[in-house]
């Protein structure tokens, strides 16, 4: 359970609940004493016959339960206790206390090496605790006040008629990797990635078709090699490809570790801090040459005609590419970007890139510095969040990967991206976009 600190934190902190049942009576409820319960229940050393001939009457069940209680009134007996001192309403309460477990904890070698104890579905953070074996039905407990320890969890009835504490996350604020996730960020997320791959099947689909039906009138374009991509340009792409594809795959794992229980999480969440640490020292050093370089320049969208620029390379998409029309602009080594690949990249390069490293290396150091992470929500804020643009990186490496088949011929690009040389479409560029 959490504990409160004085300094406003709450760590999780063991504790034993230990549950005192007695009888209440009346609004507002007082404890029954003994000596009334005695005088209900007993008639000299014995239960009182109508007691027993209440509970013979009221069938078995009780007997076998170990629980046997009887309330004035019960079974058909009209006994009364003595004076009738025990008001309305008498019924059995229980009150639980948390005692924190100080002493005998073992220290951290013997803890729990095994991370999907606690990361997983049937996390052990969330583990039912019994508070009674038996409890008479109706019979409530409450925490007791004044306690440090939280109570953040349900009082559920248990099997066999017990009663049971369940602890959950959401009330105590955890988000437990593994355990823990946002559904609707998972649906949304998916629902985009599956959006992504039915639009390339129906563009591919139809860009098949077109192609199969103009196959006689329209040549293929002539094309010439140009040198488009240096040594550095391609490999840090590739590592980041690499890096990037990786994480999306560690990344899963640790969010669903249930569905892939062959991986060690323990394994897998190391793997995944290396890879980050991979892509963000490949982003810094390319963010570097290309700021140099001046390179840069290539990734900033100009505002001016930057619609018109970005209407006519959507017109191609959506039309021209059907046709066998050439590209509306040129791609050389100055200016390997269309209009809309640059806005494209500039999200992704300012806004999705950074808040995922963010989000990340504030996950990474929850535990190391809490107050930056608790900062802006914690886990229960970073985490969604995390998810939700990994989400949206897979679906743009598809729609990526599926665009670079439009060139003038379907591996032009990638050819270009592995050995520097592309194929350009020759010809028509002089009329066409240039340097706009
Ligand atoms: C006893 C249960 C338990 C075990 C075992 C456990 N964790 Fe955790 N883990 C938690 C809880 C609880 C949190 C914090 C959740 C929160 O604050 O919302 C957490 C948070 C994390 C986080 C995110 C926050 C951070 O500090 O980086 C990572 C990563 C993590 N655990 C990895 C692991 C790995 C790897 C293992 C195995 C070596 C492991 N955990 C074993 C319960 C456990």
């Amino acid at each position: 359970m959490p504990r409160q600190e004085p300094d406003g934190s709450a760590p999780l902190t063991p504790y034993n609940l230990v549950t005192t049942w007695f009888w209440v009576a009346g609004d507002p409820a007082q404890p029954v004493r003994l000596t009334e319960l005695e005088a209900a229940w007993f008639e000299g050393e014995a239960y009182a016959p109508e007691v027993i001939a209440a509970w013979i009457r009221m069938g078995t069940e009780r007997w076998q339960n170990k629980s046997c209680y009887w309330i004035p009134g019960e079974g058909g007996s009209d006994r009364q206790p003595p004076g009738g001192a025990w008001g309305a309403e008498p019924r059995i309460l229980g009150e639980i206390q948390p005692y924190g477990i100080h002493h005998t904890v073992a220290s951290d070698e013997w803890a729990i090496q095994d991370c999907q104890e606690c990361h997983s579905d049937q996390s052990r953070v969330t583990q039912s605790f019994e508070l009674a074996a038996h409890v008479p039905p109706g019979a409530e407990a409450a925490f007791v006040g004044g306690s440090t320890a939280i109570a953040s969890g349900e009082i559920l009835a248990g099997a066999d008629g017990g009663l049971v504490y369940k602890p959950d996350t959401d009330s105590r604020q955890l988000y437990v990797l593994g355990h823990n996730r946002a559904e609707w960020v998972d649906w949304l997320g998916g629902l985009l990635f599956i959006g992504v791959l039915i639009g390339i099947v129906i563009h591919g689909g139809l860009r098949v078709i077109s192609a199969m039906r103009h196959r006689t009138e329209a040549p293929e374009p002539a094309t010439e090699p140009v040198r488009m991509y240096g040594v550095y340009e391609r490999l840090w792409h590739w590592l980041q490809t690499f890096a990037i594809v990786a994480l999306l795959f560690t990344g899963l794992v640790i969010h669903r570790p249930d569905t892939f229980g062959m991986f060690s999480f323990r394994g897998v969440v190391l793997v995944h801090n290396i890879l980050a640490a991979i892509l963000v020292v490949n982003a810094a050093l390319s963010l570097f040459y290309h700021l140099t370089s001046g390179e840069i320049r290539q990734f900033v969208p100009r505002p001016v005609g930057f619609f018109d620029q970005a209407f006519l390379q959507a017109k191609y998409y959506l039309k021209g590419i059907f046709r066998g029309e050439p590209h509306p602009f040129e791609k050389t080594p100055g200016k390997k970007l269309n209009p809309l690949q640059q806005v494209t990249y500039f999200g992704i390069l300012n806004v999705l890139l950074p808040l995922m490293i963010l989000t990340g290396i504030l996950m990474w150091g929850a535990e190391r510095w809490p107050e930056y992470s608790a900062a802006i929500g914690g886990l229960t804020v970073l985490g969604p969040v995390h998810s939700g643009i990994a989400w949206m990186l897979a679906a743009f490496i598809v729609g990526h990967v599926y665009l670079t088949t439009t060139g003038p011929k379907p591996l032009s690009s990638l050819q270009g991206m592995m050995f520097g040389t592309e194929d350009v479409e020759q010809g028509h560029l002089e009329t066409q976009g240039g340097e706009a």
